[in-house]
């Protein structure tokens, strides 16, 4: 039941599947039943169309053409940067496109990170961040000298604000780095909690947004982070895009991240200048279709409401949580209600290892990926080489989650 997440706005489902052609397609005579969001999401129809209208009709490299095609194509771009930015509460100026939101973490890893971190200096990260929230600080902190730390994760798998608090009063930290929702346990971090702890220590905040944004408000403005990066095809858009939210001030006082076409004011023979921001931050032909796509992810998403697509996820996770509690044998990891976590559920089956358990569910055309899921320091934490995790969008319903059950105890039966 989504319990306190129902509105007399925002009813808890959503029937959009129609929406989206792939779920159309059936597999050995199975229908798609696809619960691997979380890696990639499907696209709905709009997003498609968007792509291919604009590859028909506008396309012209932008920011340089004077010809009615390429201001169209500029129009285009722009346009869908302004929406984009307006998704999640962001300044049009200090919206920046990346490829993907591990390009954007490292963006800020090498241009704040390597300008400005010191010996002595601590990044603070959680020992729930997927590795693009590790590995860039790994690299920045060995770089310059600063020292790594993680924050701890309790049995439930929920961070602690007394550990926090001891941490940025040891006076050393300059930037907390942390997850919005884990990727594995779904926890729902308090992350504007920690925007204010931290900026009260002195220390900037980096939020990874990637699983955050395509499944629940996000308003960077009254989370207050200094950065927030987050990944367009998470977020129903297409692949190559990606988008930093950031602090307008520090992005003027960083260095660029990648150097050549677009992102220069003027270049001489030694030396040059850079161009404002947004472009500043984007260097050589950008993900034009791409970002014209994302335009259109955003304008769907916006029309479902995204009150709407989180009480619908928290409406799956629950019922999830019930029926694998009510099969045996299988164990769930993260925060026990789905009031504390998003659109994910990670579990493992007793006596089968996780692999099996996705191979066996991928032959009902059930798809859950089975792996470290890029969290590896946490896979050591659990004490498991992996977990098979189900994963939601707005397109899936309970029919879908009846399937997941009926197939991971149909494993069970082979195992038996
Ligand atoms: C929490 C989190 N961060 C970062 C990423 C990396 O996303 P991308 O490969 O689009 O950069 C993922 C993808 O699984 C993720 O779940």
């Amino acid at each position: 039941m989504a319990g306190a997440m129902r509105t007399a706005t925002a009813p808890p489902t959503l029937d959009v599947r129609a929406d989206f052609p792939i779920l159309k397609r059936e597999i050995n005579g199975h229908r798609l039943v696809y619960l691997d969001s979380a890696s990639t999401s499907q696209k709905p129809e709009a997003v498609i169309a968007a792509l291919d209208d604009y590859y028909r009709h506008h396309n012209a490299n932008i920011h340089r053409g004077v010809y009615p095609l390429a201001q169209e194509a500029d129009a285009l771009f722009e346009g869908a940067r302004k929406r984009i930015a307006g998704f999640t509460g962001a300044p049009v100026r200090s919206t920046i496109f990346t490829r993907n939101v591990t390009e954007a973490i490292n963006l800020v890893a090498y241009s704040w990170g390597r300008t400005t971190l010191r010996p002595g200096d601590t990044v603070l990260i959680t020992e729930m961040e997927h590795h693009s929230n590790i590995v860039p600080w790994q690299l920045a902190t060995q770089a310059t000298g600063a020292e790594l730390r993680y924050l701890e994760i309790d049995d439930a798998g929920t961070l602690s604000l007394d550990q926090l608090e001891r941490e940025l009063e040891r006076g050393d930290v300059r930037l907390v780095a942390l997850t919005h929702v884990s990727n594995v346990l779904g926890t729902i971090n308090p992350v504007a909690e920690v925007v204010a702890r931290a900026h009260a220590a002195g220390a900037l905040v980096l939020i990874d947004g990637a699983q955050a944004v395509p499944q629940m408000p996000v308003d960077f403005a009254a989370i207050g982070a200094d950065f927030y990066a987050w990944t367009g095809h998470k977020a129903l858009g297409p692949t190559g895009v990606g988008v930093l939210n950031a602090d307008a001030a520090l992005l003027d006082s960083m260095p660029p991240f990648l150097a050549g076409g677009d992102m220069i004011a003027s270049v001489e023979a030694q030396h040059s200048t850079w161009n404002e921001l947004p472009w500043k931050f984007e260097a050589g032909t950008s993900m034009i279709a791409q970002v014209v796509g994302l335009g259109a992810a955003v304008d769907y998403l916006g029309a479902l409401e995204m009150e709407r697509v989180r009480a619908h996820e928290h409406e799956l996770v629950a019922y999830t949580l019930e029926q694998l509690a009510a099969t045996g044998g299988v164990k769930v990891y993260g925060p026990a209600s789905a009031d504390d976590r998003g659109g994910v559920v990670s579990f493992s089956v007793a006596g089968i290892h996780p692999h099996d358990v996705a191979e066996l569910l991928g032959r009902e055309n059930v798809c859950v990926r089975a792996s470290h899921h890029c969290a590896q320091p946490l896979m050591a934490r659990l004490g498991v080489p992996a977990t098979a995790r189900a994963s939601f969008a707005p397109y899936n319903v309970r029919a879908d989650v009846d399937a997941l059950v009926e197939a991971v105890r149909g494993a069970q039966r082979v195992f038996a």
